[in-house]
């Protein structure tokens, strides 16, 4: 598929989202020859600059040659506009840029605008877009939302509405960049490209599924944002529920971008938000204290910068989920994710239930495990099957052995998630974004967790020490239902 010609304009383009993934995605793209050749891209930001000064701003982070053919492609295609958030003066400006650059490079008028912003501006911007009447061109206009997308159910409803007012469904493209991984991408494939999985992917053949994305790096300079989110907001609501929907999904009836939102928002639909008092039941949240992480210490993170010494917000949650349908009513669905854990790992493992009768003596029957798919998203990436062989020799000894495979094996490099992304959205392929009524389903869960949280601050923060697999509690949350987490 060919990318039209056009301009991208990034808000924030003097910020963190432009410096580490948008930069370097655009640079991949065009060394890919995937770029149009009639394309420029406006950086647009308070920070004082002009277009010499952003091309050498984005030169230094992306530490690239000065001879570097893709990037002197690139290169003389980045321009800037200095500006305030939505105003009229700064919007008047910004337009008047929008169309030199579409005269010059010949761009059709089509456009395409990033919200790479902190999200209290992303109102101003989109009423400031409206207001202008850059959200309209005689060619196409759409518009990227980074996240978080709204705090909460209301709030995310209203940004929705926002939008609305000033684009269609179609022209709203939802950031989130788990569905740009490659490996999650692979979901769809292992599970609809082959024959052997979907027959037993329900809960005749499932006992439950685990679900865990463990980062070891803290919170870092972020403290000011995350104060106001925490791991529900950050991870849950987003990363983690894609993940969920696309395991649990059933099969679209095609690969079209409504086809497949459709079901991964039965699946939202199919989970029953929790009670208040049912929160403290299946939901785990925690806090890490200091701690060392591969032999040096860390603070907690309360003494993080920008962090209240006395936060109650959380960097861990786990909890059990149950997706009432057909395919797998009284599967649970354990979610897991934090900061400060040991290693840096996402993983999902289907484990299945056990063989429905011994044949085998007592001895060999004890050694029988069953069968465990294990989906390594990153680092590592790849599927591991865990099989029960005989051990070679006289009697019948068992054990478990890996039929695996890893993407590194084939040799080549993993392209970042915001290389498919950026280019999804230039070709206006809506499949990997989310929809306005998935993004307000994922809300609808977890909104009651965060009220119940909120009306009972946690006492007992920090629940871990950097450097462990989260509070006891989390232990206990399986070992409630008799099993364990598998990734450690
Ligand atoms: C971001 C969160 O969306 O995802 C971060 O805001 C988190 O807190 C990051 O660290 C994790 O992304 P990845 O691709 O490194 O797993």
């Amino acid at each position: 598929m060919l990318t039209p010609p056009q301009l991208l304009t990034i808000f924030g383009a003097s910020g963190d989202l432009m410096r580490r993934k948008l930069g370097p995605a655009l640079l991949q793209l065009a060394r890919q020859g995937l770029l149009p050749d009639r394309f420029a891209v406006l950086g647009f930001g308070r920070t004082r600059m002009d277009d010499e000064s952003f091309r050498n701003l984005i030169t230094d982070t992306l530490q690239v040659s000065p001879t570097d053919e893709a990037w002197r492609w690139l290169r003389e295609r980045l321009f800037y506009c200095q500006g305030g958030y939505g105003d009229e003066a700064s919007m008047r400006r910004l337009g008047e840029r929008i169309n030199e650059l579409d005269a010059l490079w010949r761009l059709e008028s089509n456009r395409l605008f990033y919200l790479a912003t902190p999200p209290e501006v992303f109102d101003d911007l989109v009423i400031g877009l409206r207001e202008s009447g850059l959200n309209k061109s005689s060619g196409w206009v759409r518009i990227v939302v980074e996240k978080p997308f709204g705090h909460d159910l209301d709030s995310a409803r209203q940004l929705n509405q926002l939008l609305w007012t000033a684009f269609d469904e179609h022209a709203i493209f939802r950031i989130d960049h788990y569905l740009g991984k490659e490996t999650v991408q692979n979901l769809l494939v292992l599970r609809f490209g082959n024959t052997i999985f979907e027959p037993l992917w329900n809960y005749r053949f499932v006992d439950h599924i685990q679900i865990t994305v463990a980062e070891s790096e803290g919170i870092g300079n972020r403290g000011q944002y995350y104060e106001t989110a925490g791991a529900l907001r950050d991870m849950v609501v987003n990363h983690l529920f894609q993940l969920l929907t696309l395991i649990a999904m059933e099969p679209p009836i095609s690969l079209d971008a409504d086809a497949v939102r459709d079901e991964k928002l039965r699946v939202l639909r199919s989970i029953r938000p929790f009670e208040p008092e049912e929160v403290d039941d299946h939901v785990v949240r925690g806090q890490y204290g200091a701690g060392t992480m591969g032999g040096r210490p860390v603070p907690a993170y309360r003494d993080e910068p920008y962090v209240a010494p006395d936060s109650t917000t959380e960097t861990f949650v786990a909890m059990r989920l149950f997706v009432h349908n057909w395919r797998w009513e009284g599967v649970p669905f354990y979610l897991r994710t934090g900061k400060r854990l040991p290693r840096r790992v996402t993983e999902v493992h289907i484990q299945f239930r056990p063989v429905p009768f011994l044949l085998f003596p007592p001895e060999t029957a004890g050694q029988l495990k069953p069968n465990l798919l294990t989906i390594r998203i990153q680092p590592d990436e790849g599927i591991i099957l865990r099989v029960e062989t005989k051990v070679l020799g006289m009697g019948m000894q068992v054990r478990s052995t890996p039929l695996d495979f890893y993407y590194a094996d084939l040799g080549t490099k993993i392209p970042d998630a915001y290389e498919r992304l950026l280019l999804d959205a230039m070709r206006g392929d809506q499949t990997l974004f989310m929809r306005a009524d998935e993004v307000e389903a994922a809300w609808e869960i977890v909104t009651p967790i965060l009220r119940h949280w909120k009306n009972s601050p946690a006492p007992d923060f920090p629940n871990y020490p950097a450097g462990t697999w989260g509070p006891e509690a989390a232990t206990q949350l399986l070992a409630h239902d008799n099993r364990r987490w598998l990734t450690e």
